[in-house]
Order: structure tokens, then C-alpha cells, then sequence
């Protein structure tokens, strides 16, 4: 009886250390999302619509012309597998616009767009590049830059 019980602990302890092994995900700034938007700016930053245009045409860094074309220079390295950027400052809110960079799988969990403000912990489930390791793709001002310059896209 004794042994049974000691078997049931170490069963309980291995199962408690797998499920948080494989919690993969770690919130950075703590941000509030109401309804479909993130209304205030990460960690209080103010964004830089120049930085945020400059960025937006790194396809090696923010990535975002491999899916989306928008007014930019070099339409042709624009990719047209997600929606057109241009006029999107009309359609959608600076909040809107944030989660949307944020997490866009809080609104379609099968988005194929990257979470570019979260950290994916390594674990044997999910391998993260060393380079990758306890950052976030992009970090709060990068993301307040995109927000900034999207929201000039009229
Ligand atoms: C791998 C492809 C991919 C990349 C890279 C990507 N996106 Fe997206 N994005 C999408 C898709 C697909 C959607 C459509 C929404 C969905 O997935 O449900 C989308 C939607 C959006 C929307 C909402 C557009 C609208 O009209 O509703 C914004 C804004 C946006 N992306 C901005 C960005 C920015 C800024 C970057 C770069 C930092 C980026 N995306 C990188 C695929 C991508």
C-alpha cells in the first residue's frame, strides 16, 4: 500500500514537471486586450512612423512583404498571400493594428502570420534557435514603430 502511494506521488510529480516543461508561451509586457484590440501602447512607448516604414520593407527581419503587399517600394518582392496593406490606417484602429502585430492567432488561431510578441519557451516539444532564445521576434518600440506607420497608410 505504502509503495502504491509513493508510485502515485512520483507519477504526479513527473506528470507536473512535463506540463509545465511544455507550457510554451511567456508573456512579455503585461498588455490588456479588449475586444479585437490592444487599446494602449506597449509599455507606454510612443511610436516612430519613419522607423516603423523602414521596417515594414525588412523582408529579413519583420518578414512582413514576404505575405503582404502594400505601398511600398518593389512590388514585385511583395508577396500576395495575406491582405493588402494599402489603406489599412483607414480600416483599422492604432489598438486594432497592435494585436494584430502582437498575436494575430488571438483572433484566427490558424493565422499563418507569426506572433511577433511572445516568447516561446525551448522545451523538447518545441525547439527554439539559440539566437531565438527568451525574445520576442520584435520588441515593444519595434511594434509601436509598425503601429505608428501603418496608421499613416490612408
Ligand atoms: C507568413 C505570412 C505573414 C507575415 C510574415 C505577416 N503577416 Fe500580417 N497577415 C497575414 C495573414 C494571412 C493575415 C490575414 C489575417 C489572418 O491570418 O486571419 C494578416 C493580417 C494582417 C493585418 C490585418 C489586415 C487587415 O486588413 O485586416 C495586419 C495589420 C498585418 N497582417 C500586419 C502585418 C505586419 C506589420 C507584418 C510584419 C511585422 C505582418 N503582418 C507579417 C500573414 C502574414
Amino acid at each position: 500500500m505504502k509503495r502504491r502511494l509513493i508510485w502515485l506521488l512520483l507519477t504526479l510529480c513527473a506528470a507536473t514537471s512535463i506540463a509545465s516543461a511544455i507550457t510554451p508561451v511567456t508573456r512579455l509586457h503585461a498588455y490588456k486586450v479588449e475586444g479585437d484590440a490592444i487599446a494602449h501602447p506597449l509599455a507606454g512607448l510612443s511610436g516612430d512612423a519613419a522607423r516603423g516604414a523602414s521596417l515594414v520593407q525588412q523582408r529579413h527581419k519583420s518578414l512582413c512583404v514576404l505575405c503582404h503587399a502594400g505601398p511600398f517600394p518593389d512590388p514585385h518582392l511583395q508577396g500576395t498571400i495575406a491582405p493588402d496593406l494599402t489603406g489599412v490606417g483607414a480600416r483599422l484602429s492604432a489598438g486594432q493594428l497592435r494585436l494584430r502585430i502582437v498575436n494575430m492567432k488571438r483572433l484566427n488561431p490558424d493565422s499563418i502570420m507569426p506572433v511577433y510578441f511572445e516568447i516561446i519557451a525551448d522545451s523538447q516539444e518545441v525547439r527554439v534557435a539559440e539566437t531565438w532564445r527568451d525574445r520576442p521576434i520584435l520588441t515593444a518600440q519595434e511594434i509601436e514603430d509598425l503601429v505608428a506607420y501603418l496608421q499613416t497608410l490612408r
